[in-house]
């Protein structure tokens, strides 16, 4: 693996390996070292876990950070290109971790510098790690990966983590739902690829209907960035809204996930149930980018 761009390109093997290795380092029985390497966070978009928890990640391991996460301070603001600014920063750094409103930013980064490139999120298309972190989720709530049945839920047209996890999972023989408003649907070519794949799914309307059938719901937020007319999205923006009315008959098993942030679509008084997982989700995101910058461009040894 030199980059990790989409899921597309990740096997099944290198996502079990990922999941084994990000587990080994949250119990200690793997420690990497990454004294003296640098990675170079350049957020084009506002982010606050997949910022935080990469910078975590590189200092956990023993590495450093450059961040970008303003391009008025940088030379950009002169005119400078991406491809420049690109091949400048892979000078002063081992990884180059991208976030970029543009779909392809992160295929283009990787074409262009010597070093590896992770997408931290490109557009509507690809959020890779934000799914690796979830499957990781899955296997520490389910304990396992396969047969699972999912509920996504919300914006699924505009909204990358999705599109990544639903192709992630689709190595696990999973059974999946799909609630969203009509003009937020999943995009033709994934659900192209699951009827290819054989792999089951229906879209709904309504989820309380489906809910008692469920291992995990992942909600997703309305990405209003992502629309052109804000009356659009005010009109809506609150399609979706998980509160415990309707949890009142789900599995014990069940979990709802969130890759976060999260607006109106999951009310607060859900966090205090047994079912709500999204903080720790969040906390395992450390972990799986640990895996990931280990992977790319570490070493590591066992610990006796
Ligand atoms: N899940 C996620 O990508 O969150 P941020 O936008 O805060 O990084």
């Amino acid at each position: 693996m030199k980059h990790m761009i989409s899921m597309r390109d990740v096997s099944q093997n290198e996502i079990l390996e990922l999941i084994s290795l990000a587990g080994k380092i949250e119990n200690k029985t793997v420690k990497a070292d990454l004294t003296g390497k640098i990675a170079a966070l350049l957020f084009y978009e506002p982010s606050t876990r997949t910022m935080f928890s990469f910078a975590a990640a590189m200092k956990r391991l023993g590495g450093d950070t450059l961040t970008m996460r303003d391009i008025s301070t940088t030379s950009i603001k002169k005119g400078e290109t991406f491809a420049d600014t690109l091949q400048t920063i892979a000078q002063y750094s081992d990884l180059i971790v991208l976030r970029s409103p543009i779909e392809g930013a992160a295929r283009y980064a990787s074409e262009t510098v010597d070093i590896p490139v992770v997408n931290a999120g490109d557009g509507a298309n690809q959020h890779p790690t934000q799914a690796l972190l979830d499957l990781y989720s899955i296997v520490k709530t389910q304990k396992k990966l396969d047969d699972l049945t999912i509920a996504v839920v919300g914006d699924l047209r505009f909204g990358r983590t999705v599109h990544s996890l639903v192709q992630a999972m689709s190595d696990f023989s999973p059974r999946f739902y799909f609630a969203s408003p009509s003009h937020l649907k999943m995009p033709q070519y994934i659900l192209d690829d699951l009827r290819k794949e054989n792999i089951e799914f229906d879209e709904v309307k309504e989820i309380d209907k489906i809910v008692s059938k469920l291992d995990i719901m992942y909600v997703t937020r309305i990405q209003k960035e992502r629309f052109a007319d804000p009356e659009d999205y005010e009109k809506i923006k609150d399609s979706y809204i998980i509160d415990k009315n309707l949890l009142s008959n789900v599995k014990s098993n069940f979990k709802i996930m969130h890759p976060l942030p999260r607006v109106n679509e999951i009310s607060t008084e859900v966090d205090s149930t047994p079912y709500a997982y999204y903080f720790q989700q969040a906390k395992n995101g450390v972990y799986m980018r640990q895996a990931i910058i280990t992977t790319l461009i570490g070493a590591r040894s066992r610990k006796r």
